[in-house]
Parts: structure tokens; C-alpha cells; sequence
């Protein structure tokens, strides 16, 4: 059995105060602090950059998840190590050869997440899966913080499980209700944006989320 860890993404938090809102979701019970990096390309929004992740890092002592949602990580890879993440997740879909991708995150020294779209297989991961620390499953599109969880993809998660014994990161539309689904199904890293930054008790949020209301 994997500990469940608790990852909020701040692309629901106010950005106004983007460090009080970090300090306060570590001081909530937060495991990791999950960084949702677009640009604006490979998904139809933009969001964050490395100077936003070097300039919030000492807000928190939690490692950084970065989710780069962005169509040539490899170009980015450097800057985003530089600016203090701690594990990187990059998408199988976009354009770079994912072997020379995790190639430079291990150079770095970071964890190395690829995630899935929700129509991706886990076929398409297989090859590289000895090669990754965490493998995220989207359920929902990439792209927006919000959307309904899709529950086609839990049987990703049960199949991933069989031959995957590292983390697994699900990411979208989590609450108290689709959190356990996705435990169940074999995963134990929780991605919530709008479940814990939407509302004002981020303790109570991240304590349901675990699964220990
Ligand atoms: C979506 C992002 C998610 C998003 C989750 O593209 O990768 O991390 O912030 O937000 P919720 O939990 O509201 O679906
Ligand atoms: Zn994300």
C-alpha cells in the first residue's frame, strides 16, 4: 500500500497572494505543491513560468510538482530545475523524444513524472515506465482547472497499478467522492485544485481528500 499524499495546485489559488496562499495550504496539510505550468500551445491556456516558481519557492518547504503542460519540454527543462521544482512532469504527447526528456530532468537531479491525456493509453508509457519516478493520469483535459472528473479513465489507473509500482498521480476534477474512486482504483498521489483552493477550510478540504473525514 502506497501513504496517500495530497498535492493542491495553485492554478485555483489567488494569485494576488500566490506565497500566503502556498504557506497556507502547507500549513493545512498539504504533501506537495502541484504547479500547473500551460503555454498556451499544447493546451489553450497560459499560466506560469520559471521566474513565478524561483520567485514563490521560499514560500514553502514542500517539494514543488511541476506539471508542464507546454509542447517542447525539453526546451525547459533547465530553467525549471534552476528555479527550485523538485519533480517534473512532462506530457508523452508533445513533440520532444521522451527518453532525452527524462534524460535532462535525472541530469538535474529531479523526480521524473510523464502524464497521460485522458485518450492516451498506458501503452503508450510502457516502454519508458522503468525509467520514471510517477506516472500522472489526467482525468480530465488539460487546460483549465474546474472540469467534471471523466470516469472512463479509472480502469487506466487499475491497469497502471498491475505494472507500475511507483506513484500514481491523478490529476483533475478530484473531490472527497472521485478522490476515493481513484485510491481504490491504485493511485496515491492526489492532484485538487478547485476542491481545496475553493474553499475556506483548506485543512478540512486536504483531511476529506485523504479519505479521513
Ligand atoms: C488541469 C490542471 C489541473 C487543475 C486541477 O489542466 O492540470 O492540475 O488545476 O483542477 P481541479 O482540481 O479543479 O480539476
Ligand atoms: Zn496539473
Amino acid at each position: 500500500m502506497h501513504e496517500v499524499l495530497i498535492a493542491p495546485s495553485i492554478l485555483s489559488a489567488d494569485f494576488s497572494g500566490l506565497g500566503e496562499e502556498i504557506r497556507s495550504v502547507e500549513a493545512a496539510g498539504a504533501d506537495w505543491i502541484h504547479i500547473d505550468v500551460m503555454d498556451g500551445n499544447f493546451v489553450p491556456n497560459i499560466t506560469i513560468g520559471p521566474v513565478v516558481v524561483k520567485s514563490i519557492r521560499s514560500a514553502s518547504k514542500l517539494p514543488f510538482d511541476v506539471h508542464l503542460m507546454i509542447s517542447h519540454p525539453q526546451s525547459y527543462i533547465e530553467p525549471f530545475a534552476k528555479a527550485g521544482s523538485d519533480i517534473i512532469t512532462f506530457h508523452i504527447e508533445a513533440e520532444n523524444d521522451p527518453v532525452e526528456v527524462i534524460r535532462l530532468i535525472k541530469y538535474f537531479k529531479k523526480k521524473v513524472g510523464v502524464s497521460i491525456r485522458p485518450k492516451t493509453g498506458v501503452k503508450a508509457i510502457e516502454k519508458i515506465l522503468p525509467m520514471v519516478d510517477m506516472v500522472l493520469v489526467m482525468t480530465v483535459e488539460p487546460g483549465f482547472a474546474g472540469q467534471g472528473f471523466i470516469y472512463d479513465c479509472l480502469p487506466k489507473i487499475e491497469e497502471l497499478r498491475k505494472i507500475f509500482k511507483k506513484d500514481i498521480q491523478v490529476d483533475g476534477g478530484l473531490n472527497e467522492s472521485t478522490a476515493l474512486e481513484v485510491i481504490t482504483a491504485g493511485a496515491n498521489v492526489i492532484v485538487a485544485g478547485s476542491s481545496v483552493f475553493g474553499t475556506k477550510d483548506y485543512a478540512g478540504a486536504i483531511k476529506k481528500l485523504r479519505g479521513g473525514a
